[in-house]
């Protein structure tokens, strides 16, 4: 099975640091140099249940815990079905960004597309930077990854052209690595043990991170002229935490680093926010 040059491809992303931005961004671009209609849209903003099944469905997600996370899921799981619209042809593809090693993406997101009847085009990993719990600063060694990355995601869409992709899993482990991003227990011991916090004198009220996060887990304290990190809903993609313009947020004992492979204003010109910082 091949990509279908008749159809526009929406492709649905979601970035917390910018690798899978990055990687969805050099996709589309391959494939509308070779003719295709492709359609970029952030996942954290788009409705799954209004996906167009005659369009060619993209999928770029970035790997948290092995899997990815909960909000992710969910708009995976509540795509409409190909099977109950009665449409036979509904295709789609999936690329993943990762430090290392995912065991429960591929497979888990496979068994859930299948089940409602899509046509499974492809999916492949791509090795990008660490953003999590960054200690060394190795600006050359992820500038490489990324041109890497770049290459070996190019090399997919032409395999999508070809229709020489495959959607590799292992069934049964897969299934149990997928588990662990879904668990509310794997993202409570970050809460517990990871709180992201703020440091009020080197924080100038812009809201930036408010404005970011995919999940709203920021709000601003008008009595107390102060940031408010809401636990909870937190999901740990460190967009807040890596793109701060004065690096008030931090997370952990360590003093991690951060990983910004573009800049805060690019980040909100992708997400169709306005520019700029209005410090208050
Ligand atoms: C909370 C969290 C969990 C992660 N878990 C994994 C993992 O299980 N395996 C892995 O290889 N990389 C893991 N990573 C690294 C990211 O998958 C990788 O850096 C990715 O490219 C980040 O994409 P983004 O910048 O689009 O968010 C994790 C990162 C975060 C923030």
């Amino acid at each position: 099975m091949k990509l279908n040059p008749e159809k526009a491809i929406d492709f649905y992303w979601f970035s917390g640091t910018g690798n899978t931005l990055y990687i969805a961004e050099a996709l589309a671009g391959f494939l509308a140099e070779n003719g295709f209609e492709v359609n970029l849209k952030p996942i954290e903003t788009s409705d799954p249940a209004k996906v167009d099944l005659s369009r060619t469905t993209g999928l770029g997600i970035p790997v948290a815990e092995q899997g990815t996370y909960p909000f992710i899921w969910d708009f995976i799981k509540y795509l409409p079905s190909p099977d109950i619209h009665g449409i036979n042809d509904a295709d789609v593809f999936m690329v993943d960004t990762l430090m290392l090693y995912s065991g429960g993406i591929k497979g888990p997101v496979k068994k859930i597309l299948k089940k409602k009847g899509f046509h499974l085009l492809g999916a492949k990993e791509i090795v990008m930077p660490n953003n999590l719990m960054k200690l060394k600063n190795q600006p050359d060694k992820d500038q490489l990854k990324m041109a890497r990355g770049k290459e070996v995601v190019e090399k997919f869409g032409m395999d999508l052209i070809s229709g020489e992709s495959v959607w590799k899993d292992i069934p049964l482990y897969s299934d149990m690595m997928g588990r662990i991003s879904k668990m509310k227990s794997t993202w409570n011991l970050f809460r517990n043990k990871f709180p992201l916090k703020v440091d009020h004198d080197k924080c100038i009220r812009c809201r930036l991170c408010e404005r970011i996060c995919p999940v709203q887990s920021w709000s601003y304290d008008t009595g107390k002229n102060e940031m408010k990190w809401l636990k909870a809903d937190c999901i740990y993609c460190l967009r807040c935490f890596s793109y701060c313009p004065t690096e008030a947020i931090s997370y952990g004992k360590k003093k991690y680093l951060r990983h910004k492979p573009l800049t805060a204003d690019a980040f909100l010109a992708v997400l169709r926010l306005s520019p700029g910082l209005s410090p208050r």
